[in-house]
């Protein structure tokens, strides 16, 4: 069955109508420039073809009614109850549920009307696999209150109200890309992403080329701690490095040759994480140039750069990513092969000549099956548009 029919039958069933709104917001994978966004890189998503489907009414009072289909649970929160983060009758929210609280605060914050729902979502992007259930299920959220108000604001307003809910109410100190990405994804087109200025410009897809998605199955728990630790260890480094370059405000402003100056003073795990950072927005700088001239071989490789650097200085890679990775990188017609997204699990991307995908993709399976006991699940992924209404 289809998820929008699937989502649809389930709203139907729990209040006893058809919905009136239904919204679609994607995950996104990105190819370029990771663990950059907070420290204003660029970065080089797109959004892809799984999202969560969010179908849903006003509610007659201010009480929202959220059933998550792919739990199996509800939940009933309000205005009033949002700060503490329970539910009506004073019980905690599941984690899963602060995602849309999550939007409500956001948008209180910004005075702006987020009336209480009826509604019942599901997802196809696999959870913490890298590719941003989170953020699609904020943007899905609000389209939804976006569409019951007297307000819109552009994606890129929506992305930023999505990456604050995150920050200040689910606690996780994300950066822009995943929201952005989510918000803002053009069909068949790579975003690249300035996250300091957040101006932006889409670029096609090289001819000839699928963007293949390798899933682990290998989930982490507590990333969001690890993640934390991350961002806390890039401005430990920005701090220290003003000693000798004052004028920088983010590892975005620190050159290699820089950076190689004066990383002997840094203590060495604060150095392997900013040097992971600097090199990395240096690579991610070259992207634009090199799809442009169709040089698909060194952006492959600057992509299984990024994966050594991601797994060897940044460490939030896993075995069976490394695995991923390097099968994928030993297969024919694969051009670059690296873990997308925060890391500890989830997913690799793989840029594969097109006519090649199909053998690829079996091969890669086989491989990682037989070297890790793991069934991964493998597929081709099409560059789609960001969060939107559906009717
Ligand atoms: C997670 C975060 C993003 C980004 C990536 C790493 O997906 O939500 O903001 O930092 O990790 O590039």
């Amino acid at each position: 069955m289809k998820i929008t029919d699937h989502i649809t039958n389930i709203f139907q069933e729990k209040f006893g109508s058809a919905p009136a709104h239904l919204a679609r917001a994607p995950g996104r994978v990105n190819l370029l420039g990771e663990h950059v966004d907070y420290n204003d890189g660029f970065v080089l998503p797109a959004a892809i073809d799984r999202a969560t489907y969010l179908a849903f009414s006003p509610a007659d009072a201010d009480q929202t009614q959220l059933v998550a289909a792919d739990f199996k649970q509800e939940v009933f929160f309000s205005p009033q109850t949002i700060p503490l983060k329970t539910q009506t009758d004073g019980s905690p929210l599941p984690e899963w549920a602060l995602y849309p609280a999550g939007v409500m605060w956001a948008l209180g914050e910004a005075h702006l009307e987020a009336r209480g729902l009826r509604a019942a979502y599901a997802s196809d992007v696999p959870r913490g696999s890298g590719l941003s259930s989170s953020a699609s299920v904020e943007m899905a959220f609000m389209i939804a209150w976006q569409t019951l108000s007297d307000w819109t604001m552009p994606s890129m307003q929506r992305a930023l109200l999505g990456q604050k809910a995150e920050n200040q109410y689910v606690g996780v100190n994300c950066g822009i890309m995943d929201q952005f990405a989510s918000a803002c994804g053009v069909d068949n087109r790579l975003l690249l992403l300035d996250c300091r200025s957040l101006e932006w410009k889409t670029i096609p897809l090289p001819e000839n080329i699928s963007i293949v998605i390798a899933d682990t199955k290998v989930r982490r728990k507590l990333t969001s701690g690890e993640y934390n630790k991350r961002r806390a260890a890039c401005e430990e480094a920005v701090r220290l490095l003003k000693q000798d370059l004052p004028d920088i405000k983010a590892l975005r402003d620190v050159s290699v040759e820089d950076f190689n100056r004066f990383a002997g003073k840094l203590p060495e795990e604060v150095s392997k994480r900013a040097r992971h950072v600097v090199e990395e927005i240096a690579r991610s700088n070259q992207a634009e140039a090199l799809l442009e001239a169709g040089n698909i071989q060194r952006f492959g490789e600057l992509m299984n750069e990024c994966h050594v650097s991601l797994r060897d200085l940044y460490e939030v890679s896993c075995p069976e990513l490394n695995t991923m990775a390097r099968i994928a990188q030993s297969l024919d017609g694969c051009y670059g092969a690296r873990l997308t997204g925060g890391g500890f699990g989830g997913c690799t991307a793989n840029l594969v000549a097109r006519e090649q995908t199909e053998e690829f993709s079996q091969s890669l399976a086989k491989g990682y099956q037989a070297e890790t006991g793991y069934q991964p699940e493998i597929y081709i992924t099409r560059a789609s548009n960001g969060a939107e209404l559906l009717k």
